[in-house]
């Protein structure tokens, strides 16, 4: 955008004129709009809550009741807690405290959460920020906790930011590109507010988030399912946003895989961790994105081509995701036993894959029951970690088959030790160590092995997990490891991750009151109390999408 100006690494659109034009535009005709009916639209997508055969003792009757947003009875009191049946854990109502502490506030409208408000710590770097992923957990804390309104206003507030010109150096980045990032600054002697934002040409590495329009997209699937408020998404600005989003990641190229080609670091890993290729992360993430899409898209013109392109993009995305990344014990013995060198089109080892290259830890970590979506596939590559946030997203959007969203679930279990140890969850399974760790993170002193990204434990993965122990009827999982985050993450005033092999110390270098692990557990603990919160955030199979598998069905047995 004209008038932008570097400022303090980040690029400053100056003006606060400039921006407050369409800015008080946007906000002020979208949200003094007379609110709609609030008023649940069971018929909006996939009816997942009536669907829902959790088996916990908690009935759905409260679907209605629970899920009518407003009513929150006072600052810093959750309107959740007040609906208790029983007493709720003395660590929510600081968690409440504190994730109202990080709020951030644009011209007086609270539009996002600081990703650490850690005044201890020296050195700030962008944990000042309100980053796009950090915000997700906030902001279903918010909508569970009827207070959509921060929602509303932090969808509106990146929209306005996607449509700045986004360069590096001379290059000019994809006009759909959310930022990761962004900072709200307070000029108390003109009392104005401005704002700057990062698309990765301030970040470590430079490197743009994939994530970030993603999670934009699943956050106002979210915000519309709590609310019933279909108007915001119906916006053109909104439909506009979603398109541009779209057409970065539908569009065609030299690609032969449907699984979208990105740098190391686009995600919550966001500094060279050996992800680059094909992550899980982003697979699970553009998948679920690509479902909320088309049932927020408007079937109008554009919207009908955006939804016949994401129709067959969800078939031979799940085909191959399906397919190639996952792992289970049939299957690592059928690559243990594979040909190299095959051509053409009755190859068995389509990528090539040399076993020689399967680690040894694999072989060990497979159990008989159960299976994961590995890290990465592509060409003579398999990386053969487990993530927890690709794994999680997948249960949750049904990228995974009900066979296979049931393995993932049987392996976290029979692998507890290695996956959730003492503090749920780990972000990868195994570290990497020595030379591996040299040539794949470049030497990164962050990241050691069973540290940050590099197998740490992050507590706001606990919503994840809780949300997919919900959805595959596995309550009692995310009992288990709420009990555990419960025993230290108030103590150790919630820090942002845990090093270690089994997460018993806090991080080397994390911060502390990071926001999202404080807003993971509050989400964990109200979908636990109120399963039918899980509708929000979770999509049921498509049926029309049923797999058809040639490969061995080993999670059956
Ligand atoms: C770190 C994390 C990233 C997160 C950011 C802010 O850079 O790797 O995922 O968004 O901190 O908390």
């Amino acid at each position: 955008m004209d008038g932008s100006k570097e400022m303090g690494g980040l690029r400053n659109v100056s003006s606060v004129c400039s921006i407050s034009e369409m800015d008080d535009f946007d906000l002020s005709r979208l949200l003094n709009k007379p609110k709609l009916n609030i008023e649940r639209k069971r018929s909006f997508d996939e009816r997942s809550l009536s669907e829902l055969s959790i088996g916990l003792a908690r009935g759905l009757d409260t679907y209605e009741t629970t899920h009518s947003p407003g009513g929150r009875s006072g600052f810093g009191t959750p309107a959740s807690s007040t609906r208790n049946s029983f007493e709720p854990h003395p660590m929510v109502a600081d968690a409440w405290e504190a994730l109202r502490r990080s709020m951030v506030y644009f011209r007086g409208q609270p539009v996002g959460t600081i990703a650490a408000y850690d005044h201890a710590s020296e050195e700030v770097l962008n944990y000042d920020q309100v980053f796009v992923r950090d915000f997700v957990p906030s902001a279903l804390a918010f909508l569970m906790n009827g207070e959509p309104d921060i929602v509303k206003h932090f969808l509106l507030k990146t929209l306005y930011l996607q449509g700045w010109e986004k360069r590096v150096d001379r290059f000019k980045l994809g006009e759909g590109v959310m930022p990761a990032s962004f900072k709200v600054l307070h000029d108390p002697i003109r009392k104005t507010d401005s704002l700057v934002a990062d698309f990765g040409e301030s970040a470590i590495g430079r490197v743009a988030p994939v994530d970030s329009g993603f999670w934009w997209i699943i956050l106002l699937r979210a915000y519309t399912k709590s609310t019933g408020d279909l108007s915001l998404a119906e916006t053109p600005e909104c439909q506009k946003g979603m398109r541009l989003i779209l057409t970065l990641c539908l569009s065609e190229g030299f690609d032969t895989f449907p699984t979208l080609l990105c740098a190391d670091g686009c995600s919550m890993i966001d500094r060279r961790m050996g992800i680059y290729g094909y992550p899980i992360e982003i697979q699970a993430l553009f998948f679920m994105a690509l479902r909320s899409a088309s049932s927020l898209l408007k079937h109008d013109e554009e919207g009908k081509e955006f939804i016949e392109r994401i129709v067959k993009r969800l078939h031979a995305l799940s085909y191959h995701m399906r397919s190639y990344f996952w792992l289970d014990f049939q299957q690592l013995n059928d690559i243990y036993r594979y040909k190299t060198e095959e051509y053409s089109h009755t190859a068995v080892n389509k990528f090539n894959v040399i076993p020689d290259s399967i680690p040894d830890w694999v072989f060990d970590f497979m159990p008989t029951r159960g299976g994961y979506f590995i890290g990465n596939v592509s060409p003579a590559r398999m990386d053969f970690r487990w993530f927890a946030l690709g794994n999680c997203i997948a249960i949750l959007s049904s990228l995974a088959t009900h066979e296979q969203e049931m393995a993932i679930m049987d392996l976290i279990e029979a692998r507890w030790e290695e996956l959730v140890g003492e503090m749920p969850l780990k972000i990868a399974y195994p570290a990497i160590e020595s030379h591996e760790w040299r040539i794949v993170t470049g030497c990164d002193p962050k990241n050691t092995r069973w540290s940050y990204h590099n197998g740490g434990s992050w507590p706001v993965l606990l919503w994840l997990l809780t949300a997919a122990c919900i959805k595959t009827g596995r309550p009692q999982i995310a009992r288990k490891a709420i009990d555990l985050a419960e025993t230290r993450l108030l103590k150790d005033s919630w820090p942002e991750y845990y090093d270690g092999k089994v997460g018993r110390y806090i991080g080397k270098q994390a911060r502390k009151y990071q926001t999202w692990s404080i807003a993971g557990y509050l989400v964990a603990k109200m979908m636990l109390e109120d399963p039918s919160h899980l509708g929000m955030i979770s999509l049921e199979e498509d049926r029309q999408m049923k797999p058809m598998l040639k490969r061995s069905s080993s999670w059956t047995c």
